[in-house]
């Protein structure tokens, strides 16, 4: 667990409740009757939250778990999810609700409603078909934070074609591998996309990736900057293939359980996963969560979510949740410091955003930043706060109250995972008495525990392993290509629960304080990131003959990663802190920049026991500088020593 006693202790201690404001939980219609009504009857609270979407066929049975873990929710009922999320707010009477109000780096602005957006998913359809884009279909999506980007998905969506999205981040090779795992028949693209003032192209990487993709037959691609392309007979350009399209799509329904997207994590092993996701129970999951935690009004609010849909939160909620329910919401393309540090509080001022979710990354940035920044802009537009991919300290917390919220917003943390689809634990923030760092509870309709090792259910006070008991509407439906994997990964060590991989703690009062990943998961900056995967990339460099990688706390990104290295023979010669430097390049060219390494260690021996395990704990405690643990079930006990003070001529570069 990343947190060691004392924090625990410490955030254990911790005794600031802030209960909602009488205003903000009077001009909300969520009440505390939803837990009660939950608690009542589970599965009928769940089939009222389906009925808030349109079905095209009802459903005959709201949960059959008799082939579990394998779940089917809403049996029977079809529905078209782009329909639901786009053309039935038209229908509604809101076609001139402003949608997405879109932000680029350089400034330009684009605002879609609700209609405009109908016709441009419906072309974007009418092009995947005439591609050869067909229902089971999958499709891979390699773009920025544009709006073409939403309506690739919700295209993919209304023809029944699964979309994998690829971080735009992540390399050309992590690009192919996702690619050939899903065999995608389209892969859609941007020229290049605008990051620090200058313009990255993507394109190149696609180019390498879709050479080794047998299954690709085309490319589809946005023309955002305008930057030189190499151009291949599978190319097709968005503005000349999309644009002549029909505004007229009659979207078809689909069953419950039809695959609605891949989106891959890191697991445990060299292997990222692909997280399969389907229909009806995902769509009715995040809708719901979205109303409830963001406490949405419609009409009123200016919702922003500063995720990238390369990552699930993207996908809940940029995408999914909010579009279903007819929020208006800001999408901004580029980095937080361009052209200044105060990018989102002019985001924020300038379009009067009422409410914002984000990660605790973002708010240690900052908080390193100063005051000074969204001090000088009017944020009280701003009327609810909100928090993802990682605990949030106490310390953040409270600055992102004070000095973001102007201590008049509640703060939501949502603790949830690429497989969980939508949000698990959360306040609901007209009822909850919230407490900095503590994402309080279960959301009504949710089953979860604290176990210990033997799978017994722990009460207030006390700490173990995070599982969720019951079925839920958005869970995972496997992963693609591997059911075994999905049955071992998270349901073999107490086949009755779903494992999620965290540690969690109920303080005295019931709370709930997540303690950060059991396995060899990392999570920088709310990344997942497995040591395993960046220990691949590591060895797969020709100087390096053995690597092991933890992840070290870090004040800005939660997590750092630190790899420890032995050379292979007549590498002593080296030069230090080239190798290091090319390791790091090495490594981002392998899986991407967000899997550098903080630091690479160039050591003589790895900590082992004696049937060869890598001891990561004491490898944790180097790179945290911290006294060295026990060390007694080393093969050879020695090793330690030799690491420490190796390290002395080893470097590091940031
Ligand atoms: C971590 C992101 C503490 C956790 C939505 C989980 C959190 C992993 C929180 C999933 C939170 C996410 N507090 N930890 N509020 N939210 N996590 O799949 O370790 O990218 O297992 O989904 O992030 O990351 P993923």
């Amino acid at each position: 667990m990343s947190q060691d006693h004392e924090t625990l202790d410490n955030l254990l201690r911790e005794n600031r409740t802030f209960p909602p404001s009488t205003e903000f939980a009077e001009n909300s219609n969520i009440t505390a009757d939803l837990y009660t009504q939950a608690d009542a009857d589970r599965l009928g609270f769940w089939e009222q939250q389906a009925r808030e979407l349109d079905w095209d066929t009802d459903f005959t049975e709201v949960l059959d778990w008799s082939d579990a873990p394998f779940a089917k929710w809403f049996v029977g009922g079809t529905l078209n999810v782009a329909y639901n999320c786009v053309d039935r707010h038209v229908h509604a009477g809101f076609g001139d609700q402003v949608a997405i109000r879109f932000e680029g780096e350089p400034g330009d602005q684009r605002n879609i409603t609700y209609r405009e957006l109908m016709g441009e998913v419906s072309k974007a359809a009418n092009a995947l078909q005439e591609l050869g884009v067909t229902a089971g279909d999958r499709v891979a999506i390699y773009m920025p934070m544009i709006p073409e980007a939403v309506v690739a998905m919700l295209a993919c969506a209304r023809v029944g074609a699964a979309h994998s999205v690829v971080f735009a981040g992540f390399s050309a090779e992590a690009l192919r591998s996702r690619i050939q795992d899903a065999q995608a028949k389209l892969v859609i693209t941007v020229d290049g996309q605008n990051r620090r003032g200058s313009v990255m192209a993507l394109k190149p990487a696609v180019d390498e990736a879709v050479a080794a993709c047998p299954s690709v037959n085309n490319v589809l691609v946005v023309k955002r900057c305008g930057n030189d392309v190499t151009w291949g007979e599978k190319d097709v350009w968005w503005h000349e293939f999309v644009d002549q399209q029909s505004e007229e799509h009659t979207p078809l329904a689909f069953d419950s359980e039809h695959p609605l997207f891949i989106l891959y994590t890191s697991g445990t092993t060299g292997k990222p996963k692909g997280i399969l996701h389907t229909t009806g129970g995902y769509l009715t999951q995040v809708a719901y969560t979205h109303r409830v935690v963001f406490d949405l009004k419609p009409d009123s609010d200016v919702y922003w979510c500063t995720a990238d849909i390369g990552w699930v939160t993207g996908h809940s909620y940029i995408v999914y949740g909010p579009l279903a329910n007819r929020v208006t919401q800001v999408i901004y393309e580029g980095t937080p410091d361009t052209p200044g540090k105060d990018r989102w509080w002019d985001i924020v001022e300038r379009h009067g955003v009422t409410t914002l979710y984000t990660a605790p990354t973002a708010i240690r940035t900052f908080m390193k930043w100063g005051d000074e920044l969204p001090g000088s802009h009017d944020l009280s537009s701003l009327r609810l706060l909100g928090s993802v991919g990682e605990p949030i300290n106490p310390e953040a917390w409270m600055w992102y109250r004070e000095v973001i919220g102007g201590s008049n917003c509640p703060i939501v943390d949502t603790w949830w995972q690429t497989e969980t689809g939508g949000i698990m634990i959360s306040p609901i923030p007209s009822v909850t008495a919230t407490k900095p760092g503590s994402a309080m509870r279960a959301l009504p309709g949710i089953g979860l525990a604290i176990v210990d090792e033997q799978g017994t259910e722990l009460g207030d006070g006390h700490g173990g392993f995070l599982v969720l008991t019951q079925p839920w509407p958005g869970m995972l439906r496997g992963i693609w290509g591997d059911d075994q994997r999905f049955v071992d990964t998270y349901w073999s060590k107490w086949p009755q629960y779903y494992f999620a991989g965290d540690g969690a703690k109920f303080d005295d009062d019931g709370a709930i304080w997540l303690l950060g990943r059991v396995d060899d998961v990392m999570n920088v900056s709310g990344h997942r990131i497995s040591t395993t995967e960046v220990e691949s990339a590591l060895v797969s460099h020709s100087s390096v003959a053995e690597a092991a990688v933890v992840g070290a706390s870090d004040d800005t990104t939660g997590q750092a990663i630190v790899a420890f290295v032995i050379l292979r023979s007549g590498m002593d010669g080296a030069d230090g802190t080239e190798l290091v430097k090319e390791l790091r390049n090495h490594v981002a060219t392998e899986i991407g920049p967000i899997a550098k390494p903080r630091q690479i260690m160039i050591v003589p021996e790895l900590p082992k026991t004696r049937s060869g395990k890598i001891l990561r704990r004491l490898l944790q405690d180097v790179a945290e500088h911290r006294n060295i643990g026990d060390s007694t079930t080393l093969a050879d006990p020695a090793v330690m020593n030799l690491i420490s003070t190796g390290l002395e001529a080893s470097s590091s570069d940031n």
